[in-house]
């Protein structure tokens, strides 16, 4: 069966407040684009084109008016909503329809990633068939994620969230590639005490059965969380830089559909135009004249 992509653009962003009271974290700029491109992005680079969008109530409307159908980049939108943030495994309970039996990857709609390499590993985890891989990420302050634990034979032995004396350096990115059973496997997780469903009480019952693979992203990558103000602002800078340097776009699902073969030519001439003389318009003409 093939993979179906989540993207998790709920939440509260209240690290974010006052920003966040208006509108909904995902939807704000990181330099040129709004958040929400990034994490597409790596789906669409994954392959996906049927993807569900679970945002909460009240943000549906504006995701939709940016996102549309899918249509333009050749893949599909299904529009969920989350009533209530009540934790990233939930999601997987909102989207079993949708799924129907499909393995998925999960990305949460605050998370970049960047490197050279990326579509390659992104291949690797779908083309596991069954059980499933997440990333596992150094850094310099684990104690604020999930963070694995490995034997002597670098298999993971736990993952713990927040933990106060981190087992390794390693986090666990948010891009989750799980197979089919994941909404079964989620039914039988039960709340925190902060009352969420968690992902890594999700991610231990494959640990348990030894289905469970973390692939390191090594040094070559970049993965940029951008949930409080100074993060925010560093992704964007972080974007800024590259894409001026190099000339080219991080994060353009316009330009992922073109060389994918979504969208052809003249498909992407049209998004152009839409896009005028914007910075995004100006980068994608130069993706046409290639
Ligand atoms: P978090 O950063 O953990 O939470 P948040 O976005 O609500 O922000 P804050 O901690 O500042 O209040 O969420 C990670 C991502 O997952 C983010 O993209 C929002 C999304 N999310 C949901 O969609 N539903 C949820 O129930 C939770 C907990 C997060």
């Amino acid at each position: 069966m093939k993979r179906k992509g989540i993207l998790l653009a709920g939440g509260t962003g209240s690290r974010l407040w006052p920003i966040t009271l208006g509108t909904s974290k995902q939807l704000l700029p990181i330099y040129d684009k709004p958040m929400v491109y990034y994490p597409l992005s790596v789906l669409m680079l994954a392959g996906i084109r049927e993807i569900a969008i679970i945002t909460t109530p009240d943000d549906q409307p504006q995701f939709q008016r940016l996102l549309g159908d899918g249509g333009q980049w050749g893949v599909s939108f299904t529009w969920v909503i989350q009533e209530r943030p009540e934790g990233l495994a939930q999601a997987y309970l909102l989207t079993r329809d949708f799924l129907d039996g499909a393995p998925s990857a999960m990305v949460l709609g605050d998370n970049i990633f960047f490197g050279h390499g990326l579509p390659e590993v992104l291949t690797r985890a779908d083309a596991q068939a069954s059980g499933g891989t997440v990333f596992g990420y150094h850094v310099a302050d684990p104690e604020r994620y999930g963070v694995a634990a490995f034997d002597a034979d670098g298999r993971v032995t736990m993952i713990v969230e927040k933990p106060k004396v981190p087992p390794s350096s390693f986090a666990i990115t948010g891009l989750y590639f799980l197979d089919g059973r994941a909404p079964d496997l989620a039914a039988k997780v039960r709340p925190s005490e902060r009352g969420e469903l968690e992902i890594v009480d999700l991610l231990e019952a494959y640990r348990a059965e030894g289905s469970l693979q973390v692939e390191r992203m090594g040094r070559g990558f970049a993965w940029l969380d951008t949930g409080t103000p100074g993060s925010l602002l560093d992704a964007g800078n972080f974007v800024r830089t590259l894409q001026d340097r190099q000339g080219m776009q991080v994060g353009s699902p316009d330009e992922i559909a073109f060389r994918q073969g979504w969208i052809d030519r003249d498909g992407l001439a049209a998004r152009t135009r839409v896009f005028g003389k914007s910075s995004y318009g100006t980068q994608l003409a130069s993706v046409l004249r290639e």
